[in-house]
C-alpha cells in the first residue's frame, strides 16, 4: 500500500506487514494482521479503532515494549531506513525515548509517586551527563551500531524461524490437548457460548427467590449442560479418532524440531562470521576513541591550570582573584559534564513550554500534588526532555475530563508546530480524531480498514466500520451518541474470514464472509478495503446519520463557521 501522501514530504517510518500474535492458555491470539503504514516529518496521523482493535500493541512494536509472550511474524518497522524489528538492543535504547517518545494513557503509570516531579524530568540528561562518556558512545557509535546489528539481525532471522515452528506447536497442543482438543474453532466458539450462558443462568438463579423461575432457569440449565457435555463427548470422540493424525503430526513436529535447531545453529554460524570483520573494526574505533577522548580531558585540564596561573599571577585584588578561579572551575566542569544546575535550567525551559505554571515551585512537588492534566504535561515534559521525532500518543487524554481533554489537545498540537514532530496519534474516540489528524487509519480487529487524510475519511468515508464509527460520535450540539456500534468485536484467537466486520454490518455481503477485501483506492491518498468498492458491487449509500452530518458540518465550513 505504498502511497505519497506528499512528494515533498519526508517519511520518517515505515511499517510494512507487520503481524503480530499472542502465545495465550486458549492460542494463538492474532493481535496484528499485516498492517502498513507511513508517517511523514511534521504530521499527525490518528489510528483510530474500537477496543482490541491492536492499536496499543502497534505502538509498542515500534517502541520496542512488547509483552513477553508475544510473536512477531513478520513484517518491518523502518525508522530511517533501519528495520526495528531486527535492530540491536543497544541501539534500541538510543531510539526508544531518545528519538521516539510515547505518551500513555494513564500519566501516573508512568511517574514515579515518590520522586520528585524535578528529579524525574532531569533524571534521562542526568544519566548521561558525563559529556567524556557521550563522547566517547558518539565516537563509536556507527561500528558499535553495524556490529550490534549484524548480530540482531541473525537473531531476528533465528527468532523467525523459531517463532513459526512455536506457533505450529502451539496449534498443534490446541488440536488435540487440552479441553478444547478435537473441536473446530467454530464448535469452540459455541461451546464458550454456552459456558458463558450456562454461568450467567446460575447467577441469575442464585439471585432468585421465586420458585416458578428457579424451576425454568433449572431446565434451561439442564439442557444447555447436555449440549456442553455433547461437544464434549464429540471432542472426545474424534480425539480417539485422530489419535494416528495425532501421532503422525507429533513425529513430524519433531523431526521439525531438529531441523529449526539445525537452522538456527547455521543461522548462528554465519552471523558470528559476519559479525568478526566488524569486531575487529570496531575494537580498533574503540582505541582511537579512548585516545581521542583522553587529548580532550587533557587538554580541559591543561587550559585550566594555564587559566588558574594566569589569575594568580594577575594584579586583581583576593575577591576578585576568587571569583575569576570559581568561574574558570565552573567553566572546567561545564566542559566534563553536564551539570545538576544545567540540567534543572533545561527542565524549567521544558516545563514552561507544556505551560506549567510555576515550574521553580512545581519542581520540587511530588505527582500527586498535581492534577490529571497535570501530570499528563510533565508525562509529556519528561519525552521531550530526549528531544524526540516521533511522539507516540496511545489514548492520551482518555482518563481525563472533557475540558482537560482539550487543553491537552491544544499542548500536544502546539509541541507539534513548535518542534516540528511527527505524531502518532492513538484513539478509540474517532471526535478527538478530527481536530488533530493529518492523516487517519482507521483500524478494525487488527487490520487497517480505511486510511486517507482527514478530510477524505469524515467527509468521503468508505468503509462500513468507518459508518459505524462516524455514526457513534456523540453529536456536538445535543452530546447524544446516536447509533452505538452493535455488536461485539470478534474473538482474535479466532479471526472471521473475509471481511471481519461483516459479522456486524447490514451491509455485508456473501463474499465478506468468505474473501478478504483488498485495498480499493478511492484517491491518490485514500484507501478501503471494502467489497463495497469493487465494481461489481450493487451501490450503496452511507447510513442516513453520517451523510446528513457531512452535509451539516460542509454547510458550516462553508458559512465560514467553525463546526461546533
Ligand atoms: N500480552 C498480551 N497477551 C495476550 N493478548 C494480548 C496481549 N496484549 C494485547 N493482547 C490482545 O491483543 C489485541 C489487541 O490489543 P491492543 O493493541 O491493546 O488493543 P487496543 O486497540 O485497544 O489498543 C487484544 O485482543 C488484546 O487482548
Ligand atoms: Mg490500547
Amino acid at each position: 500500500m505504498a502511497m505519497d501522501y506528499s512528494k515533498n514530504n519526508e517519511k520518517i517510518l515505515e511499517v510494512e506487514d507487520l503481524v503480530l500474535s499472542f502465545k495465550t492458555d486458549h492460542g494463538i491470539l492474532k493481535a496484528v494482521r499485516n498492517i502498513s503504514f507511513d508517517l511523514y516529518k511534521g504530521e499527525t496521523l490518528c489510528i483510530v479503532g474500537e477496543s482490541g482493535s491492536g492499536k496499543s500493541v502497534t505502538s509498542k512494536a515500534i517502541m520496542g515494549i512488547l509483552a513477553n509472550n508475544s510473536i512477531v511474524e513478520g513484517g518491518h518497522i523502518y525508522y530511517r531506513g533501519e528495520d526495528l524489528l531486527e535492530v540491536a538492543e543497544e541501539e534500541f535504547h538510543k531510539i526508544r525515548g531518545h528519538k521516539i517518545g510515547m505518551i500513555f494513557q494513564d500519566p501516573l503509570s508512568s511517574l514515579n509517586p515518590i520522586v520528585r516531579i524535578g528529579k524525574q524530568i532531569t533524571e534521562a540528561t542526568l544519566i548521561n551527563s558525563n559529556k567524556l562518556k557521550l563522547m566517547y558512545d558518539d565516537l563509536i557509535s556507527d561500528d558499535l551500531i553495524a556490529y550490534k546489528n549484524c548480530l540482531a539481525r541473525g537473531k531476528h532471522k533465528a527468532d523467525l524461524v523459531q517463532n513459526a515452528y512455536i506457533k505450529e506447536l502451539v496449534d498443534f497442543k490446541k488440536k488435540y490437548n487440552g479441553a478444547n482438543g478435537g473441536l473446530t474453532n467454530e464448535e469452540v466458539n459455541q461451546k464458550d457460548a454456552l459456558i458463558k450462558s450456562s454461568k450467567d443462568l446460575k447467577a441469575k438463579l442464585d439471585a432468585s427467590n421465586d420458585e416458578e423461575e428457579k424451576k425454568q432457569i433449572n431446565a434451561e440449565l439442564d439442557g444447555i449442560n447436555a449440549k456442553i457435555k455433547e461437544f464434549d463427548s464429540l471432542a472426545a470422540q474424534r480425539r480417539s479418532e485422530q489419535a494416528n493424525e495425532r501421532a503422525q503430526q507429533n513425529a513430524e513436529l519433531k523431526a521439525k524440531k531438529k531441523e529449526v535447531n539445525q537452522q538456527v545453529k547455521q543461522i548462528k554460524a554465519e552471523t558470528l562470521k559476519q559479525a568478526a570483520p566488524l569486531k575487529e573494526k570496531l575494537d580498533q574505533t574503540k582505541k582511537e576513541a579512548k585516545e581521542k577522548v583522553k587529548v580532550y580531558k587533557n587538554q580541559v585540564n591543561e587550559e585550566y591550570k594555564a587559566k588558574v596561573n594566569e589569575i594568580n599571577a594577575s594584579n586583581l585584588d583576593e575577591n576578585a582573584k576568587k571569583e575569576a578561579l570559581a568561574a574558570a572551575k565552573l567553566e572546567r566542569i561545564n566542559k566534563l559534564k553536564i551539570t545538576k544546575a544545567e540540567a534543572k535550567r533545561r527542565a524549567l525551559e521544558i516545563m514552561k513550554e507544556v505551560g506549567i505554571p510555576e515550574p521553580e515551585k512545581r519542581f520540587k512537588q511530588y505527582p500527586f500534588e498535581f492534577s490529571g492534566g497535570m501530570r499528563q504535561r510533565i508525562v509529556i515534559a519528561i519525552a521531550l526532555t530526549e528531544t524526540p521525532e516521533i511522539l507516540i500518543c496511545d489514548e492520551p487524554t482518555t482518563a481525563l475530563d472533557v475540558t482537560i481533554q482539550g487543553q491537552i489537545l491544544e499542548l500536544i498540537k502546539k509541541i507539534q508546530r513548535d518542534r516540528n514532530l511527527s505524531i502518532i496519534f492513538i484513539t478509540h474516540d474517532l471526535g478527538v480524531v478530527a481536530n488533530m489528524a493529518d492523516r487517519v487509519a482507521v483500524m478494525y480487529a487488527g487490520k487497517i480498514v480505511e486510511y486517507g487524510t482527514s478530510e477524505e475519511v469524515f467527509f468521503n468515508p468508505k468503509h462500513p466500520y468507518t459508518w459505524a464509527l462516524l455514526s457513534s460520535i456523540p453529536d456536538v450540539d445535543s452530546k447524544e451518541r446516536l447509533d452505538a456500534i452493535p455488536g461485539t468485536p470478534p474473538n482474535m484467537i479466532y479471526p472471521p474470514k473475509g471481511d471481519a466486520f461483516a459479522l456486524r454490518s447490514k451491509y455485508a455481503m456473501q463474499i465478506d464472509f468468505e474473501e478478504e477485501p483488498p485495498f480499493f483506492k478511492v484517491s491518490d491518498t485514500h484507501y478501503a478495503a471494502t467489497w463495497l468498492l469493487h465494481p461489481n458491487a450493487p451501490k450503496v449509500e452511507m447510513p442516513k446519520i453520517v451523510s446528513e452530518r457531512i452535509a451539516n458540518s460542509l454547510k458550516a465550513k462553508k458559512n465560514g463557521k467553525e463546526d461546533r
